[in-house]
Protein backbone atom coordinates (compact mmCIF):
# COMPACT_ATOMS: atom_id res chain seq x y z
CA UNK A 1 0.00 0.00 0.00
CA UNK A 2 1.31 3.22 -1.22
CA UNK A 3 0.42 5.06 2.60
CA UNK A 4 2.42 1.97 4.14
CA UNK A 5 5.22 2.78 1.78
CA UNK A 6 5.58 6.42 2.06
CA UNK A 7 4.40 6.50 5.79
CA UNK A 8 7.79 4.70 6.24
CA UNK A 9 9.05 6.96 4.24
CA UNK A 10 8.57 9.79 7.20
CA UNK A 11 10.42 7.68 10.21
CA UNK A 12 13.45 7.04 7.88
CA UNK A 13 15.37 8.11 5.29
CA UNK A 14 13.73 6.92 1.53
CA UNK A 15 16.18 5.67 -0.30
CA UNK A 16 18.98 8.16 -0.26
CA UNK A 17 16.62 11.19 0.08
CA UNK A 18 15.66 12.04 3.36
CA UNK A 19 12.22 13.52 2.95
CA UNK A 20 10.37 15.75 5.35
CA UNK A 21 6.96 15.60 6.45
CA UNK A 22 6.09 18.85 4.22
CA UNK A 23 7.78 17.17 1.06
CA UNK A 24 5.76 14.01 1.77
CA UNK A 25 2.60 16.21 1.73
CA UNK A 26 3.55 17.56 -0.78
CA UNK A 27 3.86 14.54 -3.21
CA UNK A 28 0.87 13.08 -1.50
CA UNK A 29 -1.00 16.35 -2.93
CA UNK A 30 -0.17 15.38 -6.46
CA UNK A 31 -1.15 11.70 -6.41
CA UNK A 32 -4.84 10.29 -6.69
CA UNK A 33 -3.35 7.24 -5.02
CA UNK A 34 -3.97 9.00 -1.39
CA UNK A 35 -7.81 7.85 -1.77
CA UNK A 36 -7.59 4.30 -1.53
CA UNK A 37 -10.46 3.88 -4.14
CA UNK A 38 -10.26 2.11 -7.73
CA UNK A 39 -12.41 4.36 -9.07
CA UNK A 40 -10.55 7.80 -7.73
CA UNK A 41 -8.48 9.60 -10.53
CA UNK A 42 -8.58 12.96 -8.86
CA UNK A 43 -4.92 14.41 -6.91
CA UNK A 44 -5.68 17.51 -4.89
CA UNK A 45 -3.28 19.09 -7.61
CA UNK A 46 -6.30 18.63 -9.79
CA UNK A 47 -8.77 21.03 -8.40
CA UNK A 48 -6.22 23.55 -6.48
CA UNK A 49 -2.94 25.72 -7.31
CA UNK A 50 -0.59 26.09 -4.88
CA UNK A 51 1.21 29.12 -6.24
CA UNK A 52 -0.25 32.71 -4.68
CA UNK A 53 -2.46 32.72 -8.13
CA UNK A 54 -3.38 30.43 -10.59
CA UNK A 55 -1.29 29.68 -13.32
CA UNK A 56 -1.79 31.70 -16.45
CA UNK A 57 -5.05 29.58 -18.33
CA UNK A 58 -5.95 27.24 -15.49
CA UNK A 59 -9.45 28.27 -14.18
CA UNK A 60 -9.76 25.73 -10.52
CA UNK A 61 -12.64 25.01 -8.71
CA UNK A 62 -11.08 25.35 -5.76
CA UNK A 63 -8.59 28.42 -4.32
CA UNK A 64 -5.22 28.50 -4.47
CA UNK A 65 -4.23 26.39 -1.16
CA UNK A 66 -1.17 29.16 -1.28
CA UNK A 67 -1.74 30.78 2.10
CA UNK A 68 -4.83 28.62 3.14
CA UNK A 69 -2.98 27.52 6.63
CA UNK A 70 -3.84 30.16 8.49
CA UNK A 71 -6.87 31.48 6.50
CA UNK A 72 -9.04 30.38 9.95
CA UNK A 73 -12.06 29.55 8.28
CA UNK A 74 -12.77 27.72 4.83
CA UNK A 75 -15.54 26.72 2.80
CA UNK A 76 -16.76 30.24 3.13
CA UNK A 77 -17.29 29.79 6.93
CA UNK A 78 -18.34 26.34 6.66
CA UNK A 79 -15.62 24.69 7.93
CA UNK A 80 -13.57 26.12 11.04
CA UNK A 81 -11.17 23.07 10.86
CA UNK A 82 -8.29 22.76 8.37
CA UNK A 83 -8.79 19.18 8.74
CA UNK A 84 -12.24 19.19 8.67
CA UNK A 85 -12.06 21.77 4.89
CA UNK A 86 -9.72 18.55 3.50
CA UNK A 87 -11.90 15.89 4.47
CA UNK A 88 -14.62 17.20 2.49
CA UNK A 89 -12.87 17.19 -0.75
CA UNK A 90 -11.45 13.75 0.10
CA UNK A 91 -14.34 12.27 0.23
CA UNK A 92 -16.66 13.80 -1.52
CA UNK A 93 -14.63 14.38 -4.54
CA UNK A 94 -11.74 11.50 -4.12
CA UNK A 95 -14.57 8.52 -3.35
CA UNK A 96 -12.30 8.40 0.04
CA UNK A 97 -13.85 5.95 1.90
CA UNK A 98 -13.44 7.35 5.50
CA UNK A 99 -11.75 10.56 6.09
CA UNK A 100 -8.32 10.88 7.04
CA UNK A 101 -7.86 10.86 10.70
CA UNK A 102 -6.00 13.88 12.58
CA UNK A 103 -3.55 11.53 13.60
CA UNK A 104 -2.32 9.85 10.45
CA UNK A 105 0.74 10.21 8.95
CA UNK A 106 -0.97 11.66 5.75
CA UNK A 107 -3.35 14.16 7.30
CA UNK A 108 0.28 16.03 9.28
CA UNK A 109 1.86 15.67 6.06
CA UNK A 110 -0.31 17.24 4.20
CA UNK A 111 -0.63 20.18 6.94
CA UNK A 112 2.89 20.39 7.53
CA UNK A 113 2.76 20.72 3.27
CA UNK A 114 0.07 23.43 3.59
CA UNK A 115 1.99 25.50 5.85
CA UNK A 116 5.30 25.43 3.94
CA UNK A 117 3.50 27.23 1.25
CA UNK A 118 1.46 29.23 3.89
CA UNK A 119 4.03 32.35 4.85
CA UNK A 120 1.18 34.71 6.05
CA UNK A 121 -0.13 33.53 9.46
CA UNK A 122 -2.52 36.64 9.37
CA UNK A 123 -4.44 35.42 6.22
CA UNK A 124 -7.91 35.88 6.02
CA UNK A 125 -10.60 33.99 5.11
CA UNK A 126 -11.81 33.90 1.66
CA UNK A 127 -15.22 34.23 0.23
CA UNK A 128 -17.50 31.06 -1.26
CA UNK A 129 -20.62 32.00 -3.31
CA UNK A 130 -23.01 29.16 -4.19
CA UNK A 131 -25.22 29.76 -6.73
CA UNK A 132 -28.31 28.46 -4.75
CA UNK A 133 -31.00 29.82 -7.57
CA UNK A 134 -29.95 28.42 -11.41
CA UNK A 135 -31.39 31.11 -14.26
CA UNK A 136 -29.86 31.71 -17.29
CA UNK A 137 -26.98 33.49 -17.76
CA UNK A 138 -26.19 36.28 -20.73
CA UNK A 139 -24.41 34.53 -23.15
CA UNK A 140 -20.39 36.15 -24.07
CA UNK A 141 -17.97 35.36 -26.98
CA UNK A 142 -17.30 32.18 -28.29
CA UNK A 143 -13.11 32.49 -28.44
CA UNK A 144 -13.59 33.54 -25.09
CA UNK A 145 -16.00 30.64 -24.39
CA UNK A 146 -13.44 28.18 -26.03
CA UNK A 147 -10.58 29.43 -23.55
CA UNK A 148 -12.91 28.92 -20.56
CA UNK A 149 -13.03 25.55 -21.74
CA UNK A 150 -9.57 24.83 -21.66
CA UNK A 151 -8.78 26.73 -18.56
CA UNK A 152 -11.78 24.97 -16.21
CA UNK A 153 -13.16 21.80 -18.02
CA UNK A 154 -10.33 20.15 -20.12
CA UNK A 155 -8.23 18.60 -17.90
CA UNK A 156 -10.95 16.41 -16.66
CA UNK A 157 -13.24 16.38 -19.66
CA UNK A 158 -10.99 16.58 -22.49
CA UNK A 159 -11.34 17.75 -25.82
CA UNK A 160 -14.24 19.06 -26.91
CA UNK A 161 -16.45 16.40 -28.79
CA UNK A 162 -13.81 13.60 -28.17
CA UNK A 163 -12.97 14.05 -24.95
CA UNK A 164 -9.45 13.06 -26.29
CA UNK A 165 -6.76 13.39 -23.21
CA UNK A 166 -9.65 13.16 -20.34
CA UNK A 167 -8.63 12.29 -16.93
CA UNK A 168 -10.89 10.00 -16.53
CA UNK A 169 -13.59 7.94 -18.97
CA UNK A 170 -16.31 8.61 -16.58
CA UNK A 171 -16.13 12.71 -17.38
CA UNK A 172 -19.00 13.02 -19.97
CA UNK A 173 -18.14 14.44 -23.56
CA UNK A 174 -19.17 17.70 -23.73
CA UNK A 175 -21.36 18.58 -25.19
CA UNK A 176 -22.54 15.77 -26.19
CA UNK A 177 -23.87 14.30 -23.28
CA UNK A 178 -26.51 17.51 -22.97
CA UNK A 179 -28.47 15.70 -26.28
CA UNK A 180 -30.56 13.48 -23.95
CA UNK A 181 -31.22 16.43 -21.33
CA UNK A 182 -34.63 16.82 -23.81
CA UNK A 183 -35.69 13.59 -22.72
CA UNK A 184 -34.37 13.01 -19.05
CA UNK A 185 -35.20 16.77 -18.31
CA UNK A 186 -38.60 17.42 -20.59
CA UNK A 187 -39.37 20.81 -20.88
CA UNK A 188 -35.99 22.47 -19.21
CA UNK A 189 -33.59 23.95 -21.71
CA UNK A 190 -30.56 21.83 -21.56
CA UNK A 191 -28.79 25.08 -20.94
CA UNK A 192 -29.98 25.38 -17.49
CA UNK A 193 -29.40 21.61 -16.58
CA UNK A 194 -25.79 22.34 -18.00
CA UNK A 195 -25.46 25.52 -15.32
CA UNK A 196 -26.81 23.81 -12.68
CA UNK A 197 -24.28 21.02 -13.12
CA UNK A 198 -21.33 23.70 -13.48
CA UNK A 199 -22.98 25.74 -10.06
CA UNK A 200 -23.72 22.65 -8.03
CA UNK A 201 -21.34 19.97 -9.15
CA UNK A 202 -22.50 17.07 -7.10
CA UNK A 203 -24.69 19.09 -4.42
CA UNK A 204 -28.19 19.91 -4.45
CA UNK A 205 -29.07 15.82 -5.38
CA UNK A 206 -27.57 16.14 -8.79
CA UNK A 207 -24.91 13.50 -7.76
CA UNK A 208 -21.81 12.57 -9.49
CA UNK A 209 -18.39 13.54 -8.25
CA UNK A 210 -17.62 16.86 -10.06
CA UNK A 211 -16.49 19.72 -8.04
CA UNK A 212 -18.97 22.93 -8.07
CA UNK A 213 -17.87 26.40 -9.17
CA UNK A 214 -18.68 29.41 -6.77
CA UNK A 215 -19.18 32.53 -8.64
CA UNK A 216 -16.10 33.02 -7.17
CA UNK A 217 -14.47 30.34 -9.30
CA UNK A 218 -16.05 31.12 -12.35
CA UNK A 219 -18.18 34.06 -13.31
CA UNK A 220 -21.65 33.90 -14.70
CA UNK A 221 -19.57 35.98 -18.08
CA UNK A 222 -17.20 33.43 -18.27
CA UNK A 223 -19.99 30.62 -17.56
CA UNK A 224 -22.06 32.45 -20.69
CA UNK A 225 -19.22 32.63 -23.12
CA UNK A 226 -18.59 28.98 -22.69
CA UNK A 227 -22.55 28.13 -22.98
CA UNK A 228 -21.58 30.02 -26.30
CA UNK A 229 -18.81 27.48 -27.20
CA UNK A 230 -21.10 24.96 -26.43
CA UNK A 231 -23.68 25.69 -28.68
CA UNK A 232 -25.83 25.90 -25.67
C1 LIG B 1 -12.46 17.72 -7.54
C2 LIG B 1 -11.90 18.94 -7.03
C3 LIG B 1 -11.23 18.97 -5.69
C4 LIG B 1 -10.31 18.07 -5.18
C5 LIG B 1 -9.81 16.78 -5.80
C6 LIG B 1 -9.88 18.62 -3.92
N1 LIG B 1 -10.52 19.79 -3.68
FE1 LIG B 1 -10.25 21.00 -2.08
N2 LIG B 1 -11.77 22.20 -2.70
C7 LIG B 1 -12.46 22.06 -3.88
C8 LIG B 1 -13.48 23.08 -3.95
C9 LIG B 1 -14.44 23.31 -5.11
C10 LIG B 1 -13.39 23.82 -2.76
C11 LIG B 1 -14.29 24.98 -2.34
C12 LIG B 1 -13.70 26.29 -2.80
C13 LIG B 1 -12.58 26.67 -1.87
O1 LIG B 1 -12.86 27.02 -0.71
O2 LIG B 1 -11.39 26.57 -2.26
C14 LIG B 1 -12.30 23.24 -2.00
C15 LIG B 1 -11.85 23.71 -0.76
C16 LIG B 1 -10.68 23.30 -0.14
C17 LIG B 1 -10.10 23.94 1.00
C18 LIG B 1 -10.61 25.21 1.65
C19 LIG B 1 -9.99 26.41 0.99
C20 LIG B 1 -10.55 27.72 1.50
O3 LIG B 1 -9.77 28.61 1.83
O4 LIG B 1 -11.79 27.84 1.57
C21 LIG B 1 -8.96 23.24 1.34
C22 LIG B 1 -8.00 23.55 2.46
C23 LIG B 1 -8.85 22.16 0.40
N3 LIG B 1 -9.91 22.23 -0.49
C24 LIG B 1 -7.84 21.22 0.39
C25 LIG B 1 -7.81 20.12 -0.45
C26 LIG B 1 -6.85 19.03 -0.33
C27 LIG B 1 -5.69 19.00 0.64
C28 LIG B 1 -7.18 18.11 -1.28
C29 LIG B 1 -6.58 16.75 -1.50
C30 LIG B 1 -6.67 15.86 -0.36
C31 LIG B 1 -8.33 18.64 -2.01
N4 LIG B 1 -8.68 19.84 -1.47
C32 LIG B 1 -8.93 18.02 -3.09
C33 LIG B 1 -12.21 21.14 -4.86
C34 LIG B 1 -11.37 20.04 -4.73
C1 LIG C 1 -12.13 17.70 -11.52
C2 LIG C 1 -12.64 17.18 -12.78
C3 LIG C 1 -13.73 17.95 -13.48
C4 LIG C 1 -13.71 19.27 -13.84
C5 LIG C 1 -12.61 20.29 -13.62
C6 LIG C 1 -14.95 19.49 -14.57
N1 LIG C 1 -15.69 18.35 -14.59
FE1 LIG C 1 -17.56 18.15 -15.40
N2 LIG C 1 -17.61 16.22 -14.80
C7 LIG C 1 -16.57 15.53 -14.20
C8 LIG C 1 -16.96 14.16 -14.00
C9 LIG C 1 -16.08 13.07 -13.37
C10 LIG C 1 -18.27 14.02 -14.47
C11 LIG C 1 -19.15 12.77 -14.43
C12 LIG C 1 -19.58 12.54 -12.99
C13 LIG C 1 -20.48 13.64 -12.51
O1 LIG C 1 -21.54 13.87 -13.14
O2 LIG C 1 -20.15 14.31 -11.53
C14 LIG C 1 -18.65 15.33 -14.98
C15 LIG C 1 -19.89 15.62 -15.57
C16 LIG C 1 -20.21 16.80 -16.20
C17 LIG C 1 -21.44 17.07 -16.91
C18 LIG C 1 -22.53 16.06 -17.18
C19 LIG C 1 -23.53 15.87 -16.10
C20 LIG C 1 -24.55 14.85 -16.60
O3 LIG C 1 -24.40 13.68 -16.29
O4 LIG C 1 -25.46 15.25 -17.33
C21 LIG C 1 -21.37 18.35 -17.37
C22 LIG C 1 -22.45 19.10 -18.16
C23 LIG C 1 -20.09 18.88 -16.97
N3 LIG C 1 -19.41 17.93 -16.25
C24 LIG C 1 -19.65 20.14 -17.28
C25 LIG C 1 -18.40 20.64 -16.89
C26 LIG C 1 -17.92 21.94 -17.28
C27 LIG C 1 -18.66 22.91 -18.19
C28 LIG C 1 -16.70 22.12 -16.69
C29 LIG C 1 -15.81 23.32 -16.71
C30 LIG C 1 -16.41 24.56 -16.26
C31 LIG C 1 -16.43 20.90 -15.93
N4 LIG C 1 -17.46 20.04 -16.10
C32 LIG C 1 -15.29 20.71 -15.14
C33 LIG C 1 -15.37 16.07 -13.81
C34 LIG C 1 -14.97 17.38 -13.96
Amino acid sequence: MLGAVLSACLVAACGDDPVTAAEYGEQLFQDSRLSSSQFNSFSCATCHATTPTSEAGRIYSGYTLYGSAHRGSWWGGYETNLLDAVNFCYVSFMRGVEKLPADSPQSRALYEYLVSISPDTNAQPLPYTVVKDITEVARGDATRGEAVYAAACQECHGAPHTGEGRLTDSASLLPEVTEDYATVFPGVPASLVFIEKVRHGQFFHIGGNMPPYSKEALSDEDLGALLTFMGL
